[in-house]
């Protein structure tokens, strides 16, 4: 009777399986290996290179015709090898390997994706890791319209910042917080595809979780990337070992869930692999964020192997992702900024408590006045809500020279989120009681800076002295769509005697050694300015 039962139960699985089954396998054409996932996805892969030559999701080439598909700017030459193993021999292990980079690529049975991961021991001689498919645009035109440059007049900044029809677009307008962007793809007719960086996919990059970076650029090729690491206005050191797991998903057209199974990469054993039952997991409280902020408290983990983070709930209650074990600075975040770190050890099949506080000064000093968030972002300010898909000069924003702002009356979305050394400075005007005069500290804190840039003032005529310069990446950050550098303060004491009772004026200005033209001269970004 159970035999029986179970006999059929299993009949129609047999029946649907065989002749589907048949159609997983790998086909070999001199170097050219050609992989039937059985679920709608065909593709090929050079076994002299490890590009990507071919991909066609329900008989649709995706895959552009003259450049590849492939990892870094290409492997060059590498030995790969294919082998069929896993749960019920239903995952194709292709990998592709040079002597400081493992390229793997599983197909998984009746799934229409290419899973993914990046092994490596150094950073590639280009200075950066990513992988970049790059698709047809004949059949996957549609991508983030700010980084598609299709048909561009020209380059405007550097090779990477177009005009296209009168707007400005550029590869880094499609960049999302890494702590946001598990899923970014393009799509044409009856056809989507997608990359995903799913659960601990980012654990070996760089940046930590609001360090943003490219996904699209919409060209002679859909490019769809995923950067594992860059120096695009990264604030740390490039981590190695294994990037990912990640994949690059088939579908219609709409967006698939990040949410796979990534445990059957544990039986392929790619190198540097750390098992889930070989991780552990930190959990606690975050305690005395301003409850404005309950939406967006983030805790990190970060050490020189690898970095995790996670939203916390609005009373704070958190639990990590599965983390490798280690001794990692936990940070916690209001927004952006970082308001509180301890340290913590995670260890192996264990489940640690750590709970931390804000102790950022902020969040107790009662100012004066105050313009802005301190919370690590330019969120509120004009332009703020431009920036990321946007250049400074782009005819859409709001104009950046001689603004006057004013205490009280003025609306925060008219304080300018950045000041460029060649645009000119900006104007505060604030009323003050007597008992508010004699000596005050002046704070202005900022997320950016570029070429040296950071504030000098001058407050009704007593200029401050120059801060010295600010640690900040060597690279473009504001006009590639960028607020995220390190946050800084500066605080300047005011004399005594130099406020008045009745009408003050602040005026700020970029001090640097350095110069530049409109945007690309000295510049920082504004997080929040208050005085006490
Ligand atoms: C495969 O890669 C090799 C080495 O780069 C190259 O010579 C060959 O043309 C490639 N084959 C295809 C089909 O792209
Ligand atoms: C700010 O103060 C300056 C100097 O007192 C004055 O010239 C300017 O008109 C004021 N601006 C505003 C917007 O009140």
């Amino acid at each position: 009777m159970l035999l029986n039962k179970a006999f059929r139960a299993l009949l129609p699985i047999v029946a649907l399986a065989a002749p589907a089954f048949a159609a997983f396998g790998i086909t070999t054409s001199g170097s050219s290996w050609t992989v039937d996932t059985a679920g709608g996805l065909v593709f090929t892969i050079n076994s002299s290179n490890g590009d990507i030559t071919s991909m066609k999701f329900n008989g649709i080439e995706a895959q552009d015709s003259s450049k590849f598909s492939q990892i870094s700017s290409g492997l060059g030459s590498a030995s790969c090898t294919n082998t069929r193993t896993g749960n019920n021999n239903n995952y194709i292990i292709i990998a592709c390997q040079t002597s400081t980079l493992t390229q793997y690529y599983v197909a998984q049975y009746k799934t229409p994706a290419i899973h993914m991961a990046t092994y490596t021991t150094a950073e590639p001689s280009v200075g950066e890791l990513r992988f970049i498919a790059r698709l047809s645009r004949a059949t996957l035109p549609t991508g983030p319209t700010a980084a598609t440059i299709y048909g561009n007049s020209g380059a405007i900044e550097g090779s990477d910042v177009f005009m296209v029809n009168g707007q400005t677009r550029s590869k880094f307008y499609s960049s999302k917080r890494f702590i946001d962007d598990q899923v970014h793809g393009v799509t044409g007719s009856g056809i989507g595809a997608y990359m995903i960086i799913p659960g601990v996919g980012y654990e070996s990059s760089s940046g930590g979780p609001f360090f943003r970076d490219i996904d699209f650029q919409g060209g002679d090729q859909s490019e769809l990337y995923f950067f594992q690491n860059s120096g695009h206005v990264q604030t740390e050191s490039y981590r190695q070992g294994l990037h990912g797991p990640y994949a690059l998903w088939f579908t219609t057209g709409s967006a698939p869930s990040a949410d796979f199974d990534t445990t059957f990469w544990e039986a392929l054993n790619p190198s540097g692999l750390t098992t889930f039952a070989n991780r552990g997991y930190v959990r606690g409280t975050a305690s005395g964020i301003p409850s404005a902020f309950s939406d967006k408290i983030v805790i990190g983990w970060a050490n020189s192997a690898a970095q995790y983070w996670v939203k916390a709930s609005s009373s704070g209650a958190f639990t990590s992702p599965k983390m490798k074990p280690g001794t990692y600075t936990q940070t916690l975040y209001k927004n952006e900024l970082a308001v509180g770190t301890t340290t913590v050890t995670v260890s192996t099949g264990t489940t640690v408590t750590a709970n931390i506080a804000d102790t950022h000064a902020d969040d107790s000093t009662s100012y004066i006045w105050q313009i802005g968030d301190f919370d690590g972002t330019p969120a509120g300010f004009k332009n703020a809500d431009k920036i990321e898909t946007m250049h400074p000069s782009d005819t859409r924003m709001g104009g950046w020279a001689g603004i006057a702002y004013t205490v009280g009356s003025s609306a925060v979305s008219s304080f300018p989120m950045a000041l460029f050394k060649d645009v000119g400075p900006v104007t505060v005007n604030f009323s003050l009681s007597s008992s508010q005069t004699g000596a005050r500290t002046l704070k202005i804190a900022t997320t950016l800076a570029f070429a040296g840039g950071r504030p000098t003032v001058t407050v009704n005529g007593w200029s401050s002295s120059t801060p010295p310069a600010p640690s900040q990446p060597d690279s473009r950050g504001v006009t590639r769509g960028t607020w995220r550098g390190n946050n800084n303060e500066y605080t300047y004491a005011i004399p005594s005697g130099t406020l008045v009772a009745g009408s003050n004026t602040l005026t700020i200005y970029v001090a640097s050694g350095s110069s530049g033209s409109d945007y690309l001269s000295p510049n920082f970004i504004f997080d929040a300015l208050a005085l006490y």
